[in-house]
């Protein structure tokens, strides 16, 4: 079922509608500078060629930023999204909006896939690289209106893009990620923008726990990944998405979240009378069922003689109690199960005291392996006593709100791990669950790239001011090639869209200062002035809209993060500015249509 919310449609009974402009009057913007109207919706069959095409491109574009523009730095608004299956969505994250957002026009889907390209690359920067595509591509419109080709801007902006990554390099600072406290001011900075900034205290002692204990070892954890990797085999991989789950119960208070060095599971035991508490436990892994094994298709049996069935019967009995004994040779106390376990096994299991949870997920299941060094066994015959897990402290079974929880914790060298949230409604704790995503992502692409760079918009107008140097210079400085080949200068056409990069740039600061309230253009001014004599490291206070040295404010960030925004931003200003032609297919159907929604539509919008 499409789980998906139109905000761009201004009524939702014509949502699953042919459109017409007639009986539809809100759905275009009209461009400030020639006045036309850019329909941004489905209308109706419909070509848009040449300039038209481009300039309804770049303001469909910036129609999606400036849904979220308000959602930037540390006084940002959360918006509130109701979804069609009545749930609520309460969030600043960039990508968490447009995601549940359903527009019509390809240039607005392409940016809302850059905020998830960057979600999913680094997870954090969503709003960002959104703002700043939206922004490059309304400062090439001045450029086509210039007649300037879009071959040309775009050539210009390649440059641009390899100019602005040389500036992030110089700027950029190492840092020692076996500092704690640093990399606590990292994570606090990526936080500060998000709902969880009271508690961000923590939340980012928390992030960087999980991080920390998926880290560890990381190479071991995934090998793999490691076999197809194509990096160095010194580059660690931090898998946070397998092995640091969240656990989200409502209750308590946000203060009772914790990492659990280990692993929890929503699963009690299967039998009342087994152990619920065990210390030092020997842990048997299972993905096979533990009950008499039926036919693969329809079974029939014949019985000739009257004690056959009963003997029958016994057989199967036989066959749970033998494969319950094999278990046991090894010396287990828990066996976990990705199958089921049948009563009868159930029962054996009782009189050799071992206690037993069934239908474990895959992923859980292979978190546990890896947080208690056993291995997952696909049959019960080949079950070694090297494959039971013994890294693990002590099991036990407890309610937590209204739920049992089986938590297998603390392991000896965990390196998957459970963040348990708690909090005072579903909604809240989604929100934290994803701020503390951002947090942890930030945590681990500053293991990954050990570089940072002044936040509070203080790098985006770094690279602006430096590509307004660049131009007056007239060369690209790079590490590859000379200074003075083709690739690196210049050309006089193509200095007009080089400076609209270094302009479009400022949007960052630009927004944090709007956002907190300040006087952007006094700011602005003042800060481009710090920049243009080399105090690089100045940026936007977002919480008063003034402008302080990021030294003293400690507003830091990873590199990786925004030199991955700038190339998605100027790749996907380059991708639009390449479209001249826009061809909407319409389905034969909706040619004919009234004002009845298609049977499929119906289907779709429900
Ligand atoms: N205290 C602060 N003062 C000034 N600027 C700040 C402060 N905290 C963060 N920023 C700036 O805010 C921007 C990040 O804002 P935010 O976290 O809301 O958006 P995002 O990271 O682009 O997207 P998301 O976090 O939603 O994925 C960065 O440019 C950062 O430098
Ligand atoms: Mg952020």
């Amino acid at each position: 079922m499409k789980k998906s919310i139109s905000i761009l449609t201004p009524d939702k009974k014509f949502r699953g509608r042919v459109l017409h402009k007639s009986n539809f009057p809100t759905l275009y913007r009209y461009d400030p500078m020639s006045g036309t109207p850019v329909f941004v919706m489905n209308t109706a069959p419909e070509r848009q060629s040449g300039r038209k095409a481009q300039i309804s491109n770049i303001t469909a574009a910036k129609t999606v930023a400036d849904v979220i523009r308000t959602c930037l730095g540390p006084k940002s608004m959360l918006k509130m999204i109701l979804d069609p299956m009545g749930g609520i969505l309460l969030t600043n994250d960039g990508n968490a909006i447009l995601r549940e957002i359903d527009v019509a026009h390809p240039a607005a889907k392409n940016m809302i896939e850059l905020s998830r390209t960057q979600d999913e690359e680094c997870g954090d920067g969503t709003t960002s690289v959104i703002v700043l595509a939206a922004s490059i591509l309304a400062s090439s419109l001045s450029q086509l209106e210039r007649d300037i080709h879009p071959v040309v801007i775009i050539s210009a902006y390649n440059k641009a893009l390899r100019e602005a990554l040389g500036i992030i390099d110089r700027v950029a600072i190492p840092v020692n990620v076996n500092d704690d406290e640093q990399m606590l001011g990292i994570v606090k900075g990526a936080l500060g923008t998000k709902f969880v900034s009271r508690w961000s205290e923590l939340m980012c002692k928390l992030a960087l726990d999980a991080v920390h204990i998926v880290a560890q070892n990381s190479q071991l954890a995934s090998p793999e990944s490691q076999a197809t990797s194509t990096f160095s085999s010194t580059t660690p991989t931090i898998d946070i998405k397998r092995y640091a789950r969240v656990e989200k119960i409502p209750g308590g208070s946000i203060e009772d979240s914790r990492v659990i060095r280990g692993i929890m599971l929503n699963k009690d035991i299967t039998h009342p009378g087994m152990r619920r508490r065990i210390q030092n436990p020997r842990i048997v892994l299972l993905d096979c069922p533990l009950e008499y094994k039926k036919g693969e298709s329809q079974t029939n049996m014949e019985f000739s003689k009257a004690g056959d069935w009963s003997r029958a019967q016994e057989v199967e009995e036989e066959v749970v109690k033998a494969m319950v004994e094999t278990i046991c040779q090894v010396g287990c106390d828990l066996v976990l199960t990705e199958k089921g376990i049948s009563d009868l096994a159930q029962h054996h299991f009782l009189k050799h005291n071992v206690s037993c949870i069934r239908r474990v997920r895959k992923s859980d299941n292979n978190r546990i392996a890896l947080a208690v060094g056993a291995t997952i066994v696909n049959r019960v015959e080949d079950l070694r006593e090297s494959d039971v897990g013994t890294g693990c402290e002590e099991m036990r079974v407890d309610k937590i709100g209204d739920e049992y929880f089986a938590i297998l914790a603390p392991c000896t060298s965990p390196r998957a791990c459970t963040i348990l949230l708690r909090g005072p409604s579903k909604d809240i704790l989604n929100e934290v669950d994803r701020n503390l995503q951002d947090a942890m992502s930030v945590a681990r692409n500053v293991i990954m790239d050990p570089r940072l760079v002044p936040g509070g918009g203080a790098i985006e107008m770094a690279v602006g001011v430096g590509l307004a140097q660049a131009a007056k210079r007239g060369t690209v400085k790079t590490s590859q090639g000379k200074e003075g080949t083709k690739e690196n200068i210049i050309t006089g056409v193509e200095t007009g869209p080089f400076l609209a990069v270094a302009e479009a740039m400022e949007v960052i600061p630009r927004t944090l200062v709007q956002n907190a309230g300040g006087n952007a253009i006094r700011v602005l001014t003042e800060l481009r002035a710090k920049h243009t004599s080399s105090m690089s490291t100045f940026g936007v206070n977002g919480d008063t809209g003034k402008i302080v040295d990021m030294k003293e404010y400690g507003l830091w960030e990873s590199a990786s993060v925004k030199v991955q925004i700038l190339k998605t931003a100027v790749e996907a200003a380059r991708m639009l500015l390449r479209v001249d032609d826009v061809v909407q297919a319409v389905r034969k159907e909706r040619e004919s249509g009234g004002g009845a929604p298609m049977p499929e539509e119906m289907m779709e919008a429900q």
